[in-house]
């Protein structure tokens, strides 16, 4: 199948691509002209179409002979100052994308959501999200949306994160907003780019919303604890600061983007996000989830994969919806 894939040069999508190739597909990324040399070293069946989501003449062109648009364009936090909101990004950007496939008679559109867009209220980038849910729908696609929990693998920036403290700090205490007791699901890249991939061409997939999360649910503090033991490290010494002290700073400074965290970010952070019907994914996609915990062990932020390796296949045949 000839896929057109948005955000292919980002920590999800550089594994959709990888995925998307191996199974045989044909697909053609729209990359930002700065971004371009980011898939300098693919290999396999890929055409750029040099944009962005704000183009769409470019997108358009793009688009020809597609059987399929992946959208996974998204932001986690806005830049106001630079112009970065969740109206632009995630609304309009999505806008664009969605009229060049109707342009291009495109039927089969997968969409990348977030875990939570049910919850109320909203935050402002869940309800962006929801949005994009929304439009994807309403203009009568045969679309997948996916919702996935926090995402882990080489390149996350959550588990890095928390790492380059541990490591290249060498913090003796690890910062935690709150009583790190909430809970999490997170899930593979791996498995979410399987996900997504797979449900391309499965007749099961088409019209369905599904919640992509891990196989364990942990709490912040536990993940600490694993991330600590993967660095070679003890247990660190975990310094709870209240959730009401983190909203002024963060207020005052998330615009700046060496700030680790926004307001929202916190809200959602500590809220928890756990899935409720994430099995019937597992089902419907044959997907065997990778573990946290085995990831951590296995994975350490210095042995992880610099480039993207790639196991092209032959073209395969695949039935278009
Ligand atoms: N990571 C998670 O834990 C997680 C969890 C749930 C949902 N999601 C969703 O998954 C999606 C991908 O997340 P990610 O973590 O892979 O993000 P990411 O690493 O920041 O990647 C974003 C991608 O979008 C591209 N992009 C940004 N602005 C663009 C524009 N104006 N035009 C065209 N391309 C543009 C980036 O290209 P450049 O290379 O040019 O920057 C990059 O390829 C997002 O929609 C996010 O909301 C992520």
């Amino acid at each position: 199948m000839r896929v057109f894939l948005t955000g292919a040069t980002g920590f999800v999508g550089k594994e959709v691509l990888k995925e998307l190739l191996t199974a045989g597909h044909q697909v053609v990324c729209l990359v930002r002209p700065q971004s371009y040399r980011k898939l300098m070293d693919v290999k396999g069946d890929v055409e750029v179409c040099k944009g962005t989501i704000f183009h769409l003449p470019a997108i358009e062109k793009g688009m020809k002979n597609c059987q399929a648009v992946i959208h996974l364009v998204g932001i986690i936090r806005p830049f106001y100052w630079r112009g970065i909101t969740y109206q632009k990004y995630h609304i309009l950007g999505t806008q664009n994308i969605i009229t060049a496939a109707i342009r291009n008679r495109i039927r089969r559109f997968i969409l990348m959501s977030a875990l939570g867009v049910e919850k109320k209220p909203l935050t402002p980038y869940l309800k962006s999200k929801r949005k994009m849910e929304e439009m994807v729908i309403k203009n009568g696609f045969n679309y997948t949306i996916f919702r996935p929990s926090l995402i882990f693998g080489t390149g996350d920036q959550f588990i890095n994160l928390f790492r380059s403290l541990m490591e290249k700090y060498l913090l003796s205490f690890v910062p935690i907003v709150g009583d790190g007791k909430y809970l999490f699901q997170p899930v593979s890249v791996v498995d979410v780019a399987r996900a997504f991939v797979r449900s391309l061409n499965r007749a099961t997939a088409l019209g369905k919303i599904y919640e992509l999360a891990g196989a364990e649910r942990v709490s912040m503090s536990a993940l600490i604890d694993r991330i600590a033991c993967s660095t070679g490290n003890k247990k660190k010494f975990k310094l709870h600061i209240p959730v009401w002290m983190t909203y002024p700073t963060a207020q005052l400074l998330h615009q700046f983007p060496w700030f680790p965290v926004s307001p929202e970010q916190i809200k959602m952070l500590t809220g928890g996000n756990v899935a409720q019907n994430w099995q019937k994914t597992v089902r419907d996609l044959d997907l065997q989830l990778l573990s946290i915990y085995k990831y951590l062990e296995e994975s350490g932020s210095e042995n992880e994969a610099k480039t993207m390796v790639f196991n092209v296949r032959k073209p395969v045949r695949s039935k278009v919806f």
